[in-house]
């Protein structure tokens, strides 16, 4: 075989193979293509066996020719299965008869569940839904709610401050002077969101959930605010659920109240989820404070309230009987899954 003889073969061979491999329009028949070409026994394969036939000196310049042909097959071949590998293959592209694939439904979280059903109980009873923003100013969250700048009751409630005398509201108690600066009496409202305290341990998250009420009104009394919540207590818990009042002490509310529930798990006789009192604390509420009057412009001679702040993290984790509050924020999301509701 002279030298021209040659090269026309490889020229020939590869207007012949490189159309063949990148046409390719199935996978059965790109591996055909293949097989023809560049397989052992291939196009390619054969026409390189001739090359012992030519001229030493034109050994070279053919090899070269030669690879040039191998190498553009060989990516003609990859493009080309690349390409097919993303379509179906003919035949089995989709078939009709499986089932279709589930998609996974969510369903409300526990806490936001918890908060509405908290919510609507005192909707029933009159009460607004109003919310308020989670990153405060010191006036809201402590000033107007009548703290006293370096008192130490705001130490029970270090958060994190932020830049320009922001920070992260540590109860929704400021939605009580938002709503009255706003509002002239009466005011009946109930607002949950998240609150934020620098607290961490199995019954602790640095952010939680409250339900605040407030109820000012002309003529209230500790009298509504305890048949409130006894009420509240029946329809969350249960008909048969007991409240207590004890003695406690709010800087915006006098006077001031820890409310008890006798204990969901025993009913009262003591056991390990009350440690042994038989009571389990729920939330904290008071009279308005009439100091809180003078900063939204009330007149304490007119009108008279209270208000309440309910922990809903508390509330849920006796209500589902969890042990951890972290089974509501971690991702391992099995907790929460077996209240689908
Ligand atoms: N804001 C209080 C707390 O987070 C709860 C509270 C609300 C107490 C309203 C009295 C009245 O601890």
């Amino acid at each position: 075989m002279n030298p021209q003889e040659f090269l026309e073969r490889v020229r020939s061979l590869s207007g012949e193979a490189l159309p063949a491999l990148s046409g390719a329009s199935s996978r059965v028949s790109l591996e055909e293509a293949r097989v023809r070409y560049l397989g052992t026994k291939g196009a390619v394969g054969e026409l390189s066996k001739q090359m012992g036939k030519l001229d030493k000196a034109f050994r070279p310049e053919a090899g070269k020719a030669l690879n040039a042909l191998r190498e553009a097959a060989a990516s003609a071949h990859a493009e080309a299965l690349s390409r097919l590998s993303a379509e179906p293959e003919a035949g089995q592209a989709v078939d009709v008869t499986l089932p279709g694939r589930r998609v996974p439904l969510g369903h409300t979280h526990l806490i936001s569940r918890t908060s509405r059903e908290i919510c609507s109980i005192f909707e029933r009873m009159g009460l607004t839904v109003t919310e308020g923003p989670e990153v405060e100013t010191d006036y809201y969250n402590f000033e107007a709610l009548n703290f006293p700048k370096d008192h130490p009751s705001r130490d029970m409630q270090q958060t994190l401050f932020l830049e320009d005398g922001l920070l992260l509201r540590t109860h929704t108690s400021c939605v009580q002077i938002r709503t009255m600066e706003r509002t002239r009496p009466p005011v009946w409202i109930v607002v949950p969101g998240k609150t934020y305290r620098r607290d961490d341990d199995l019954t602790h998250s640095p952010m939680f959930n409250q339900v605040e009420g407030l109820v000012v009104d002309k003529g209230i009394t500790m009298a509504d605010l305890k048949g409130m919540l006894a009420e509240f207590a029946r329809e969350f818990f249960s008909r048969s659920a007991k409240i207590r009042l004890r003695p406690s002490f709010f800087p915006f509310t006098e006077p001031s109240a820890e409310v008890d529930v006798a204990c969901v798990s025993c009913g009262g006789k003591g056991c390990r989820i009350c440690k042994g009192t038989g009571w389990l604390e729920v939330l904290g509420c008071g009279m308005v404070d009439p100091a809180l009057y003078s900063y939204v412009g009330y007149d304490p001679d007119e009108v008279s309230g209270f208000a309440f702040g309910i922990g809903v993290d508390r509330m849920a984790m006796l209500k589902y009987r969890l042990d951890n509050i972290g089974r509501f924020y971690s991702g391992d999301t099995r907790s929460m899954r077996q209240f689908p509701g």
